[in-house]
């Protein structure tokens, strides 16, 4: 791991916006800020947790024993009062909460902060009346819509544990998500709309209860009222029956902020996706400091993350991060590429977004169709832009940063994982960006890039970045699997290690190359070879596969599978599209296969493991390095 990486470390090209940025941001400066934090970090998260509203206070900021952190010990609280009661009783309580735009023109809908906290509240009873107590696990499996966020934040009201599963997932893996954390009530809806098409959700929550005998009871919300779906009298209820029958009090559940808040499942590298654990204190004052201080939001913003909360950038940016600030946040259904190209520069330019999250695969797609698009609407509202979940690498920067940005607009790049619950490393708001470098570690957080044994390497060295201290918001366990999470701490000594492959600048400039495991980052999305392997194995033509990723100019990465056939079975496209089906329907539309191959046998080390790694350097013509451990 020690390659030079072809990094132009000294005559890198910055950009550093308006000085205006920084004097009215809320961090002022950068390092000022971060040596405040290495002085006295718990002092510095003390301060922050103080802006927001507790039951009870803290005995001490943390206790740290490694690799098991308590952060904010014996205090009290609840996340919904902080994102809700806090703001409707102080001088927020008429100010819009969640915008919503959904697929069709004229769709949406706007809640306050008043009626966002009636509705949870009533759902919550809701959940109550359907025995639905404190640690009990809610699977929440809906498209993007108001009831989503609903769903969740009525959870944490009551102390549930939320899981939820993307709705671009299939059978096999919401099966497994709700079987892994025993949920006892699933939410879902009739359909989801995706460039016009309904999906089924309902349906597919039909076929994956079965064989999960922890579910006692199904809320569907009904969206096509003309047509409403039948509901089985004894097993589900609807959404808004449920609600109408409640109370529109709830009282929020007091939470020790070590009780876990809720349960999202990654992708590992073996076997199965790892249900990461967030708990209540330490990820609410995470994700409060990361949104007000990395996106410097300010009252008067309106504010648009376009990821689904079925993922953790929609759980942290999406729902609790800017609930917490009070901000204005809107939220769609839409599919940046449907009804038109321009379907997002036409929110931006109809709600008067300022700031703007999003992922590069999406900047990608846009540069593809052409500038000409944004070009059409009057983005001048945007104030930050923001990019997530993969390298945002200087084309795409570029091109964001002047077409959308209009070289005015600060872009944070910020790296962070499901694991870490909160940002970790970006360029603070008024600091100097460097394009393709996320940046540094964030006041409060302490990374670095290190060799095998955890020492430094020099920059423009390639090794691993890896979190040497404890945060609030990093999660406390895997579900049902602390041996996993252990692993995190114990791979490379004294540090979180994050599986991702980083450079250094001489500046201190972080850039971020990519996964050194067996996950492939597609479109911004984790998927782990050994999912899609065991979904390609289940089908019944299938002797034995193995899944790589594949660099791709939009995607990031696209999978290639390689399959060994059983006896017998003829190779050919029709298998093969047969084959990206069966994956298609078990683990969903993101996993699927982008190329299969047919092959006869497969890498494999003395011990049986496939080595994925010669596929690859096959694949891509390289050199496929030490191959000593190779079969034959
Ligand atoms: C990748 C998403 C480069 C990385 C928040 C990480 C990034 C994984 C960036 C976590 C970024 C995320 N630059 N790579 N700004 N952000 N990644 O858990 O490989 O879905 O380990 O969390 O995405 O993905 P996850």
């Amino acid at each position: 791991m020690a390659e030079k990486f072809d990094v132009k470390l000294e005559e890198g090209k910055y950009y550093l916006p308006d000085a205006s940025y920084k004097e009215r941001s809320w961090i002022g400066d950068y390092n000022r800020a971060y040596q405040e934090f290495l002085a006295d970090p718990d002092g510095f998260w003390d301060r922050i947790a103080r802006d927001l509203e507790w039951f009870q206070p803290w005995d001490r900021v943390k206790e740290w024993n490694y690799p098991y952190a308590k952060w904010f010990t014996n205090a009290k609280l609840n996340i919904t009062h902080n994102c809700l009661d806090r703001h409707v009783n102080n001088q927020r309580r008429n100010k819009v909460a969640i915008m919503w735009r959904g697929e069709t023109e004229g769709e949406e809908e706007v809640y306050t902060y008043r009626q966002l906290l009636q509705a949870v509240s009533q759902f919550a009873n809701g959940l109550k009346s359907l025995g639905v107590g404190k640690g009990d696990r809610v699977c929440i499996y809906m498209p993007v819509v108001p009831e989503q966020i609903i769903a969740m934040l009525a959870c944490a009201r009551i102390g549930a544990v939320h899981t939820v599963v993307f709705g671009g997932f299939g059978v096999s893996a919401l099966n497994q998500r709700i079987v892994g954390t025993d949920a006892k009530v699933v939410v879902t809806a009739d359909f989801t709309y995706r460039r016009g098409k309904a999906i089924p959700l309902k349906n597919i929550v039909g076929e994956a209860v079965v064989n999960a005998p922890s579910v006692e009871r199904i809320v569907v919300l009904r969206r096509d009222q003309e047509k409403p779906v039948e509901l089985h009298p004894e097993m589900e209820v609807d959404f808004y029956e449920l609600m109408e029958e409640s109370d529109r009090e709830c009282p929020a559940e007091v939470m020790d902020a070590e009780d876990p808040l809720f349960i999202l499942y990654t992708s590992g590298t073996t076997g199965f996706p790892k249900g990461i654990v967030h708990t209540c204190g330490g990820y609410m004052v995470g994700t409060y400091y990361t949104t007000k201080y990395v996106f410097d939001i300010k009252d008067n913003d309106v504010y648009w993350c376009t990821a689904d909360p079925g993922w953790i950038t929609g759980h942290s940016y999406g729902v609790y991060g800017p609930l917490l600030n009070g901000a204005t946040c809107l939220i769609t259904e839409v599919t940046p590429d449907y009804p038109t190209n321009g379907t997002y520069w036409d929110i931006i330019q109809d709600y008067g977004v300022t700031i703007f999250y999003t992922a590069p695969t999406a900047i990608r797609m846009f540069m593809r169709v052409g500038e000409e698009w944004p070009n059409r609407y009057n983005l001048s509202s945007l104030r930050i832009l923001g990019s997530v979940g993969e390298p945002l690498n200087p084309e795409a920067f570029e091109w964001f940063y002047h077409v959308i940005g209009k070289a005015r607009c600060p872009v944070v790049d910020t790296w962070w994982q499901t694991e870490t619950g909160m940002h970790m490393v970006t360029t603070m708001i008024g600091e100097p960006m460097r394009p393709g470098f996320a940046g540094k570690p964030i006041p409060g957080v302490v990374a670095d890039v290190v060799d095998r044994n955890g020492n430094p390497v020099p920059p423009g060295t390639g090794g691993f970045l890896v979190v040497k201290e404890p945060w609030p918001s990093m999660m406390r366990t895997v579900w049902n699997d602390d041996e996993r999470y252990r692993k995190y701490w114990y791979t490379i000594p004294g540090c979180y290690t994050t599986s991702d492959l980083a450079v250094k600048g001489t500046d201190g400039y972080i850039m971020i190359l990519g996964r050194s495991d067996d996950l492939i980052v597609v479109a911004g999305h984790n998927i782990g070879t050994a999912e899609v392997e065991s979904a390609l194995v289940s089908h019944d033509a299938v002797a034995e596969a193995a899944v790589i990723g594949k660099p791709d100019p939009l995607k990031g990465n696209i999978i290639k599978a390689f399959v060994i056939l059983k006896n017998g079975r003829v190779p050919g496209d029709k298998l093969k599209n047969d084959l990206v089906y069966h994956v298609r329907m078990t683990l969903g539309p993101i996993a699927m296969p982008s190329e299969i191959e047919f092959v006869d046998s497969l890498p494999k080390t003395r011990s049986g493991k496939i080595m994925r790694r010669v596929l690859k350097a096959q694949e891509l013509g390289m050199d496929p390095g030490d191959i000593s451990t190779l079969e034959e």
